[in-house]
């Protein structure tokens, strides 16, 4: 049988998303599933993560799995200056599939290249982030009752943030989506996911704020503006908390919607927004072990 890795969303189809999102509600249901027994799955995190590597672990112990990996790069031999091809080929050797995040744009793909098991890109430089992108299509689904007609607005860092590049592309596979982006200029949606959009006759507006507007949103996707990506530290200063939302902006907004964030916040969502029936993203990323648990099932074909 042939491998399968996830590196980009558009690694899987929209059948693929359904059957994600259907097996995410079956292990909400029922999370310890020996599925993964004997299997032994390497989790290689070349950048820092608190959420996804250890809702990834939780997800494969939950499964039965045994866990190798590292959390550091710096006590691996990469610091003797092993290459990521090296790496890659020797752990393929110990793991039966590779979770792996690394500061790199298309090193996900360069390892799957070079693995002769299957890899799950865990998020790679700017570009793209697809587990969390299933894990936020989850969270969409549970709280609106679907995935199509969703109006969701983008806010904040939409230049760096990899997780609203996957998210978009997904989201295009579904009825009616619309889009809008909030961001100064320096941070705004790059153009070829605008070209993409547009290739796809899908409506995307761009604003620089979003109070007048908040009342149409379903789903208001926060992100940190991501300071790791800037080359110039004056550059992130001026732009560091161009957004913050507060619990009295909130006023105007549907009933349904919800603030959804991929985590860590630093500023951009106000604590007092935490108690707000419209703050969903603690539960987001609880969903993220479900939506992981189905990801590698999917994956591995044992479901
Ligand atoms: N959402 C996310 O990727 O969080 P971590 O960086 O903590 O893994």
């Amino acid at each position: 049988m042939e491998k399968r890795d996830l590196i980009s969303i558009t690694d899987f189809s929209k059948a693929d998303y359904l059957r994600i999102m259907e097996l995410a509600a079956e292990f909400e249901a029922n999370p310890n599933q020996e599925l993964l027994k004997n299997k032994v799955v390497a989790t290689l995190f070349f950048e820092p993560s608190t959420r996804t590597r250890l809702s990834f672990e939780t997800a494969i112990n939950r499964l039965s799995g045994r866990i190798i990996g590292f959390s550091d790069s710096s006590s691996s031999s990469v610091v003797k200056g092993e290459t990521l091809h090296d790496t890659i080929r020797m752990v393929s050797n110990y793991a039966d599939m590779i979770v792996m995040r690394h500061p790199l744009e298309g090193s996900a793909r360069y390892a799957s290249e070079v693995a002769s098991i299957p890899v799950i890109n865990a998020g790679d430089g700017a570009n793209q982030h697809p587990s969390q992108t299933l894990l936020d299509m989850y969270s969409i689904k549970k709280t609106q009752g679907s995935l199509d007609n969703i109006n969701i607005f983008m806010v904040g860092d939409l230049k760096y943030g990899r997780t609203v590049h996957s998210l978009l592309m997904a989201m295009s596979e579904f009825e009616n989506p619309i889009f809008n982006f909030i961001a100064p200029p320096e941070l705004a949606m790059p153009d070829e996911y605008k070209r993409f959009l547009k290739s796809k006759n899908i409506r995307y507006f761009e604003h620089t704020q979003f109070t007048d507007i908040i009342s149409e949103a379903d789903i208001i996707y926060m992100t940190r503006v991501q300071k790791e990506r800037f080359t110039d530290p004056i550059e992130y200063e001026k732009v560091k908390n161009v957004y913050i939302l507060k619990k009295k902006m909130l006023k105007n907004t549907k009933p349904t919607m919800k603030i959804l964030h991929p985590l860590p916040r630093v500023n951009e969502i106000h604590p007092d927004v935490d108690a707000s029936p419209h703050a969903y993203y603690f539960t987001q990323a609880l969903n993220g072990v479900f939506t992981r648990e189905a990801i590698i099932s999917h994956i591995m074909g044992v479901k």
